[in-house]
């Protein structure tokens, strides 16, 4: 679903995202870790062309379409619908005085879903959220109901490949669980190719398949998570285990 090669992105001539390969199947999780300003989150918007005044090369495939060469009309088909980003606030994202429900209602239209309402609600169980969450406002739900609600949206949407950059960064502790939880599941269930955008090695580790070790751009470490985890090879990745609680 994701296969990308020789990616490197450029803000002002300064490389800040140089990945060689990166692989997600459908139904893998695939992690990438790092500090803060290694290159994640850029790593992620290059995938569906969303990166803005950056110089990218390479090769990237998203859901078969050409991202680096397709035309806006082709990179719409994709994003969204087929390839669903979920950000780390996503109530920001949320138009405020728009209701859930008239939000996802309207996302599902524009997409030419019929049968809306049923595909509604079993998004909504898919996650676990309870139904009556469509009449709140954005700043009605806590953080970990709204990220679920980006999920359920992407999953209503019929998304095959979930982008989450630091999905759970900003909840406590057993609220990250709980998304990590669904996130897991419906990757089975659903057959979901996921890239998961973490800095957190131990959330990562209990679901990722492939990890990612990004420092200043580049990949330094790459493999199994549960190899990468026990048997660190770089000194880097050392640091961000021992940095775990
Ligand atoms: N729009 C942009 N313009 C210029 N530099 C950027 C832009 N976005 C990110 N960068 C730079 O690219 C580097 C990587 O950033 P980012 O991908 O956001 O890292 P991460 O997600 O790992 O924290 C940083 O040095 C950041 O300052
Ligand atoms: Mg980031």
């Amino acid at each position: 679903m994701i296969e990308v090669r020789g990616l490197q992105v450029r803000y002002g001539g300064r490389l800040v995202a140089d990945v060689p390969e990166l692989d997600v199947a459908a139904g893998e999780c695939v992690a990438i870790v790092g500090e803060s300003g290694s290159g994640k989150s850029t790593t992620l918007l290059s995938l569906l062309g969303l990166t803005e005044h950056a110089e990218v090369s390479g090769r990237v495939r998203v859901c078969g379409v050409d991202v680096l060469t397709a035309s806006p009309r082709r990179l719409r088909e994709i994003r969204g619908a087929r390839a669903a980003l979920v950000m780390q606030s996503p109530q920001a994202a949320l138009a405020p005085a728009t209701r859930l429900g008239v939000l996802m209602r309207r996302a599902l239209r524009l997409h030419g879903r019929t049968d809306v309402d049923r595909v509604m609600a079993r998004a909504l169980e898919a996650v676990l959220l309870d139904p009556e969450i469509l009449r709140r406002y954005p700043h009605e739900v806590s953080g970990g109901q709204a990220q679920r609600f980006a999920v359920a949206l992407a999953i209503a949407l019929g998304a095959e490949v979930i982008l989450a950059d630091e999905p759970t960064s900003a909840l406590d502790v057993t609220v990250q669980a709980e998304v990590v939880g669904v996130l897991h599941r419906l990757r089975a269930e659903r057959d979901l190719a996921l890239l998961l955008v973490s800095h957190d090695l131990a959330l990562v580790s209990t679901i990722a398949d492939r990890v990612l070790v990004m420092k200043d751009g580049a990949v330094v470490e790459s493999g199994p998570a549960a190899e990468v985890l026990a048997r660190p090879s770089h000194p880097y990745t050392r640091e961000l285990l021992e940095a775990l609680p």
